[in-house]
């Protein structure tokens, strides 16, 4: 499936721009992994787009990313693609580099997302990697961000959380600041 098809799946089935916004982020931090490690980045970006495309027509967990599957397979998406979006649910089983990184990322960028907009800025190019810990250990702060699942993630993915893997993520969305609507009220 080509990108522009993936994004007018999603924006046929995801209304919230908050939600966009997410698959949006979780694209860019993919082709960012996939660039590290020689890999396909328009691949990687492709399954980040569409991970979540579902969550509106299917939102709990026990649906949601499994019920997803006979839609993105009437779209054309390959059974590969298919098996690396549905790894990234409670059921998943995460196998290749491509599902590890995915899950990696996936509640990443919304600690981000949420870490930038809490700023009067809004300008994800103002956040380092400092107040994302301090919003890390803030329990109360984005509760509905799993910090363990990121750490599992990075470990699977065999990355050092602090050292690598939340830079690595947040200068991938700073690059992409404009896209992701993270560039600041004045932009
Ligand atoms: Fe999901
Ligand atoms: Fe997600």
């Amino acid at each position: 499936m080509e990108r522009e098809a993936a994004w007018e799946l999603v924006k046929k089935y995801v209304q919230a721009d908050g939600l966009r916004t997410h698959m949006l982020a979780v694209e860019v931090a993919m082709r960012a992994y996939a660039q590290h490690y020689a890999e396909d980045p328009d691949n990687w970006g492709l399954v980040g787009l569409l991970h979540d495309f579902d969550w509106e027509i299917h939102p709990t967990l026990e649906q949601h990313p499994l019920d997803g599957a006979p839609l993105l397979r009437e779209h054309g998406v390959s059974e590969e693609d298919i098996r690396t979006i549905l790894s990234h649910g409670p059921f998943g089983e995460r196998i290749t580099l491509r599902d590890k990184a995915l899950y990696a990322v996936d509640e990443l960028t919304g600690l981000v997302t949420a870490v930038t907009l809490v700023r009067p800025s809004r300008d994800i190019r103002e956040v380092n990697v400092q107040s994302i810990k301090k919003k890390w250990k803030d329990k109360a702060f984005a509760a509905g961000v799993n910090r363990q699942d990121i750490q599992e993630g990075a470990e699977a993915l065999g990355v050092a959380l602090w050292e690598f893997h939340v830079p690595f993520v947040l200068e991938a969305m700073q690059a992409s600041a404009a896209a992701l609507s993270l560039n600041g009220n004045a932009g």
